[in-house]
């Protein structure tokens, strides 16, 4: 499974549409990074990581529904930890309606919001796109020292 970076937003706006997840705040100028998988030609999983060091956020985290239960999730998520540690990213964050269980399973721990750190509360998705009652997770991926 190769794992890519996206350079058109274009592409990624239909599967996060097709996958339930935001999209109001997804310009060509936003300062999301996307990568992603494809079968085909045709993308079927897509993450997103905004960088706000040294926390950054993950979002938009979406498997097109023929290609679920295979590990694409997975496997986009440890990808997207590992950059950002690499980007000297210690604590990655999420907000999720959907996918609770699945952070959770991945080491992710519920975070109080009024503790979150400023750049991340000012991001649209904490404070306007995804409803208060939104699980909000963290994780370390900061390498010790
Ligand atoms: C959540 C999502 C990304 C998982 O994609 P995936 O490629 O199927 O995930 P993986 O194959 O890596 O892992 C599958 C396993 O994760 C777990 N899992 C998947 N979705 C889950 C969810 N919503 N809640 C809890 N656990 C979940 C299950 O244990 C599943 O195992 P199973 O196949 O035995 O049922 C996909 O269901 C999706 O796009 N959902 C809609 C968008 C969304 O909710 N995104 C997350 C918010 S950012």
């Amino acid at each position: 499974m190769n794992i890519e970076p996206l350079a058109s937003v274009q592409e990624v706006l239909p599967l996060l549409s097709e996958c339930g997840l935001p999209v109001s705040d997804i310009t060509p100028s936003a300062s999301i990074s996307f990568f992603g998988v494809r079968s085909g030609g045709a993308l079927v999983g897509v993450v997103g990581l905004e960088i706000h060091p040294p926390f950054g956020l993950l979002r938009s985290l979406a498997v097109a529904p023929a290609f679920r239960s295979s590990g694409i999730a997975h496997r986009l998520v440890a990808f997207v930890e590992s950059l950002a540690a690499t980007h000297g990213i210690k604590e990655l964050f999420l907000l999720t309606t959907t996918a609770k269980g699945f952070f959770l399973g991945l080491g992710y721990s519920p975070a109080a919001r009024m503790a979150a750190p400023p750049a991340i509360q000012a991001t649209p998705q904490f404070s306007n796109l995804c409803p208060a009652s939104s699980a909000f997770l963290s994780k370390n991926v900061g390498t010790a020292g």
